[in-house]
């Protein structure tokens, strides 16, 4: 019997473009000859095979993501998560050590405490607001650092270049979660980052409604490791959830100026409020790292406000219960203000002592400020706090 290939027919001749990128969900793409076929995997000619492999919609993302950060070649995967799984288990060997900053995010440090040391790969947890404390448990094996710049949920700021100076002289690589402080704030690679990752899932893509994640490292060779390990792991984004977050960037940097200016004035607010213990926002004079997030940060202080209420969990309770039309929900990024409540969510696994020493008591609670007009902002905030107060 006579095989017949049957192609997709093609679109109706136009010739006019689409102004935005069509979403592609092809999870195979045919080609002509085994020849041609050949050229393809030999890198002779470009063109797409498997969607698991690469697809045009990621692509076309990744070269979005590589322009904000200043780099090339970066690779875009399924989550934030798959991101930081692609540098630590995709460059990392058994008899590797790996050292974290001791805020990562909580699957950040879990893979740290949990998978690595599972797989042979020794690891260390240290200080990232203090180079000397990353330097002292560096190791003649160690492989890589990895840091965040802004820590979740105390907003505590790293020495990222007394960082990447200790990196540099150890011959370590330093990679850069930037996820917190984006490129509009800070581009790693400028102060010695080797890897930078995102979870873009939060506010590059902004809407809360695609799961992504990208990575990139300066020297290529690295990053094609990553994409191999991705490739083979499955680690590989959905074509929809790749276009959803092209669509979303296109927004990034009037939404993050809001955002900031938002988070300034909620932050200036809480912190002239009774019965608010602290406010944690990183270029307000009380931080403890103000002039080290001014300078690095180009004196922008991002879209993250923490505060501490007296009373517990009972007055926690009240305010999460209080606070109408903000999400009391674990992300950030979106365009609306959410809040979060580390002892209930993110550092739950912890003891309360544990807690304690990172300043996370039951009254402390993260908000990731949105884009709603400031003053709405405000108001549900101060009816939440007399919820809180008037128990
Ligand atoms: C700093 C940081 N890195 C990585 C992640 C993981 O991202 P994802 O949820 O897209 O896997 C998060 C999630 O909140 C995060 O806050």
């Amino acid at each position: 019997m006579k095989k017949t290939l049957q192609r997709p027919e093609g679109l109706p001749d136009s010739l006019s473009s689409p102004i935005v990128t069509p979403l592609m969900p092809a999870v195979a793409y045919a080609s002509t000859t085994p020849d041609e076929l050949d050229s393809q995997y030999e890198g002779r000619a470009f063109g797409y095979t498997y969607a698991r492999e690469a697809h045009p919609n990621a692509d076309v993302l990744a070269r979005r993501i590589d322009a904000l950060e200043g780099m090339s070649g970066g690779l875009v995967v399924g989550s934030g998560m798959a991101a930081v799984s692609a540098v630590l288990l995709g460059l990392c060997k058994a008899g590797d050590h790996v050292v974290g900053a001791d805020q990562l995010y909580g699957r950040s440090l879990r893979l740290m405490a949990e998978d690595l040391p599972r797989l042979g790969i020794e690891t260390s947890l240290a200080d990232p607001t203090d180079a000397d404390a990353i330097a002292a448990v560096i190791q003649p094996n160690t492989k890589l650092v990895l840091i965040e710049v802004v820590s979740n949920p105390t907003l505590r700021i790293s020495d990222l270049e007394g960082i990447a100076k200790v990196c540099r002289e150890k011959g370590v690589l330093l990679a850069v979660d930037n996820t917190f402080t984006t490129p509009a704030c800070l581009q790693p690679v400028n102060f010695g980052a080797d890897i930078v990752i995102h979870s873009l899932t939060k506010l590059l893509a902004g809407h809360s409604d695609a799961t992504l994640g990208w990575v990139c490292a300066t020297d290529q060779k690295l990053t094609d490791q990553m994409r191999v390990f991705a490739v083979t792991t499955g680690m590989t984004p959905s074509p929809f959830d790749c276009w959803l977050a092209e669509r979303g960037l296109a927004t990034f940097e009037l939404r993050f100026a809001r955002a900031q200016e938002n988070a300034q004035r909620l932050a200036d607010f809480l912190a002239d409020q009774e019965g608010v213990r602290r406010v944690l926002y990183p270029t307000r004079s009380d931080h403890p790292e103000v002039s080290r997030a001014q300078s690095l940060l180009h004196g922008r202080g991002c879209n993250m406000v923490s505060f501490e209420i007296e009373g517990g969990r009972p007055a926690a309770n009240a305010f999460a219960k209080a606070a109408e039309g903000i999400a009391f929900a674990p992300t950030l990024g979106d365009v609306g203000t959410t809040l979060s409540h580390a002892a209930s969510s993110s550092h739950r696994a912890l003891s309360p002592d544990g807690r304690a020493a990172l300043g996370i008591s039951e009254g402390f609670f993260r908000v990731s400020v949105g884009l709603e007009d400031p003053e709405a902002l405000i108001t549900c905030f101060r009816t939440a706090l007399d919820a809180a107060r008037t128990l």
